[in-house]
């Protein structure tokens, strides 16, 4: 059995602990499935990507949607990071953070009139348009609010990222941006739109991407569209590269951000203007944890089964990408015997599970496991299927712990429902 750790997630005389404390413990006051985050691994991870860039003009905007309890959100603000938004919902959670909205970018594939206009209305530093309908109508709303709107244009660069084909956004079959073409013709046409001012260009390729290269090809052709805009006379102060940098979830080939950075900032050199970066993933995922405990053993035929208590969703990742979550009990022993089996929860369906056809421990009905790598794309898209409870969420920092969204009540079930 392989056990996973981390500079802040690792075992001490066996037991799990995130940062100085135990995991056990915190099971014991909040029960389970429970959710607990290191915000050292947050706070790491933001640091060590802000120094890779260090020698460039550059901003971190945090990609929310990964992540978004205000805490976590808050983690972020509090180092100088702005933050990418994809709806008028998590712009309401990032502002509750009381950032400025100046570090705010409005991004999403269909905004809605009043997304356009609570962005505008708020001020946020950049809207990103994905078609030049939506150039269209953002110029319109604009218009009518008196107000000149800060536009990238999301261009989809068609470069295959090679990750799961859900959360692969930059091949032209794709829905996501506009070509570069007509990106191109939407800056020329800049004089037409009397209240819009084309302030960036924006791409963003995909999610878990573990080589290089698909970044750089996307960038260099973007880079090319951003020197012929140059050269049509506007000069576009922002180059947004999104997010989408791999992390390990298991022993897959990925890269460091320095390998990033260095394969990268020669490129950025060149265009002599602000880089914008979008992480979500790698600065959350291998943060989190999601603890959950055995319920039952069983066999159907050939098969193991380990029954636990957390379910698709609780953690929607595997089931729905087939993702790999690496799964562990939190007492380490090594006398136990090895089983493949699948991990499942109480839900109903086939396709709820944690892992399949995992080589795991035997473990006892009543022992907690750890589901790794689950601060990212975790708890923001759980929901109340089977009438399940959402669990809670408990932000560890050294010696401290503080719950940051506790378990959802009965009530939280049906809150706003009417029986008629
Ligand atoms: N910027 C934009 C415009 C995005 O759409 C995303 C993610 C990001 C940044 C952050 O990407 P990251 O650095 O986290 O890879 N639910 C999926 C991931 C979906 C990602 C969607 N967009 C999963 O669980 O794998």
């Amino acid at each position: 059995m392989q056990y996973l750790e981390n500079q802040n997630i690792k075992y001490k005389n066996n037991q799990l602990y995130v940062e100085g404390i135990n995991v056990d413990d915190l099971v014991k006051e909040f029960g389970t499935p429970l959710y607990i985050y290191s915000k050292n691994h947050f706070i790491n991870q933001y640091k060590e990507f802000e120094d890779a860039f260090s020698q460039i003009k550059h901003k971190i905007f945090y990609a929310m949607k990964a992540n978004f309890n205000l805490s976590v959100i808050n983690t972020f603000v509090n180092l100088g990071s702005g933050v990418d938004v994809n709806s008028e919902g998590e712009l309401f959670r990032a502002l509750k953070t009381g950032i400025d909205p100046s570090k705010i970018i409005l991004t999403s594939v269909g905004k809605t009139k009043n997304e356009i206009k609570l962005g505008l209305e708020k001020n946020v530093l950049m809207i990103k348009a994905e078609s030049e309908e939506e150039v269209e109508l953002i110029n319109q709303i604009a218009e009518k609010m008196n107000k000149v709107a800060r536009v990238a244009i999301r261009v989809n660069p068609d470069v295959d990222a090679k990750t799961h084909p859900y959360i692969s956004t930059g091949l032209s079959s794709n829905k996501f941006g506009v070509d570069s073409k007509t990106a191109l013709l939407i800056y020329k046409r800049r004089k037409d739109f009397s209240n819009i001012q084309f302030t960036g260009i924006d791409m963003h390729i995909g999610s878990q991407i573990t080589s290089v290269s698909p970044f750089v090809d996307a960038m260099q052709k973007l880079s090319e569209l951003y020197i012929e805009i140059e050269k049509d006379g506007l000069k576009l102060k922002h180059f947004d590269v999104g997010g989408g940098i791999g992390v390990k979830y298991n022993n897959e080939d990925s890269f460091s951000i320095n390998e990033f950075a260095e394969k990268t900032i020669p490129l950025f050199k060149k265009l002599n203007c602000e880089i914008i970066f979008e992480p979500g993933r790698f600065l959350t995922a291998n943060g989190g944890i999601l603890v959950t405990e055995v319920l039952y053993n069983k066999k159907n035929g050939d098969k193991n089964f380990i029954i636990v208590d957390a379910a698709m969703n609780d953690l929607l990742r595997p089931s729905i990408y087939q993702a790999y979550h690496h799964i562990q009990p939190i007492n380490k022993s090594d006398a136990r015997k090895n089983i493949i089996a699948n991990v499942v929860g109480p839900v109903c369906e086939s396709g709820d599970y944690l892992a399949r056809d995992r080589e795991i421990t035997q473990p006892t009905s009543g022992e907690l496991l750890a589901v790794m790598s689950a601060g990212a794309y975790g708890m923001v898209m759980s929901s109340n299927y089977n009438g399940r409870r959402r669990p809670p969420e408990v932000l560890v920092d050294g010696n401290k712990y503080s719950v940051i969204r506790n378990r959802e009540t009965f009530d939280h079930l049906i809150y706003d429902e009417k029986i008629i």
